[in-house]
């Protein structure tokens, strides 16, 4: 027999953190809904979910650098009728480089993806969660929520965006019986440095990336928990402490030292 429990949705649970929330559900007998852009690849992780839990997972390809897509996700799941209690907007991506160098229509689609996406995504859940009184809601922001950074000035900027409008619903939805929670990792080793083209950078090349199993429990206890927030990892979150009490200026220095190129003489 399959499981009775209800869907969660989850956009980019194919790979990294989300494909680790993704085990976490299923694991826990949660039938899911899985978004991502690759078919190959929502298969393979469909298939694999399946066999290994009695679960549903159903699987829609949807490039969500277009927000127009964002808007057909949901009319496509409201016409198969099925329940969403669970949100995950964990598909993002980001751009490395110098602002001054690095190419606008990418920057778009990031922002698209990151942010217009997102909110289109959260807008329309979260109204049939609100009329049904109760639905939880995980948003994947970042340390770079809370922190500018230089080389990925328009990835942190929409993460900045992220969290704030995280925690501005959150106060809204206060009483509803929804909850809204952000998780904040710090450099995660994922496929994410790739895609952003950020192979080259000190942070990826000499840093500790943390694992993606870890960042994903976190989320998931203080998403089911209906907590506000999670900074993942000790030192993410030393590094968060550190800069609520810095200045912004010395914080973007200090950031600028990570995400440089490893061969930068600057
Ligand atoms: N890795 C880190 O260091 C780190 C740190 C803090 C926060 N985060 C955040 O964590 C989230 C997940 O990132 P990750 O590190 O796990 O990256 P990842 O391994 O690259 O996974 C990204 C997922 O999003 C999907 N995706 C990407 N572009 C998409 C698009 N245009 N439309 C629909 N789906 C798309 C991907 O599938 P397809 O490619 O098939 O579409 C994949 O399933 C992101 O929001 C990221 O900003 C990551």
């Amino acid at each position: 027999m399959k499981s009775n429990k209800n869907y969660v949705l989850i956009t980019g649970g194919t790979s990294g953190i989300g494909f680790e929330l993704s085990k976490l559900f299923a694991k826990d007998g949660y039938n899911l809904i899985l978004v991502a852009r690759n078919e190959n690849e929502l298969k393979k992780v469909s298939d694999e979910l399946q066999q290994q839990n009695d679960i549903d997972v159903v699987t829609i390809s949807k490039d969500l650098f277009y927000p127009g897509n964002a808007f057909e996700l949901y009319d496509e799941v409201k016409a198969k009728n099925y329940a969403v209690e669970i949100l995950v907007n964990d598909a993002g991506q980001g751009l490395y480089g110098e602002f001054a160098d690095t190419d606008i229509q990418k920057e778009i689609d990031i922002i698209n993806l990151n942010i217009t996406s997102l909110v289109v995504i959260t807008k329309q859940f979260v109204k049939d969660m609100k009329k049904r009184g109760s639905g939880k809601i995980l948003q994947l922001a970042s340390v770079a929520s809370k922190i500018p950074g230089p080389f990925q000035s328009v990835y942190h900027g929409t993460k900045a965006f992220v969290l704030s409008f995280t925690e501005a619903i959150r106060n809204e939805l206060k009483d509803t019986g929804v909850t809204i929670t952000a998780l904040m990792p710090g450099a995660t080793d994922t496929d994410f440095f790739n895609k952003a083209d950020m192979q080259n950078a000190k942070i990826v090349q000499e840093g500790k990336l943390a694992p993606a199993a870890d960042v994903a429990k976190d989320g998931y206890k203080a998403l089911m928990a209906g907590d506000d927030k999670v900074v993942s990892g000790f030192m993410n979150k030393v590094q968060v402490a550190m800069s609520n009490i810095s200045p912004d200026e010395t914080v973007a220095k200090m950031v600028h030292k990570q995400q440089e190129p490893v061969n930068s003489d600057k």
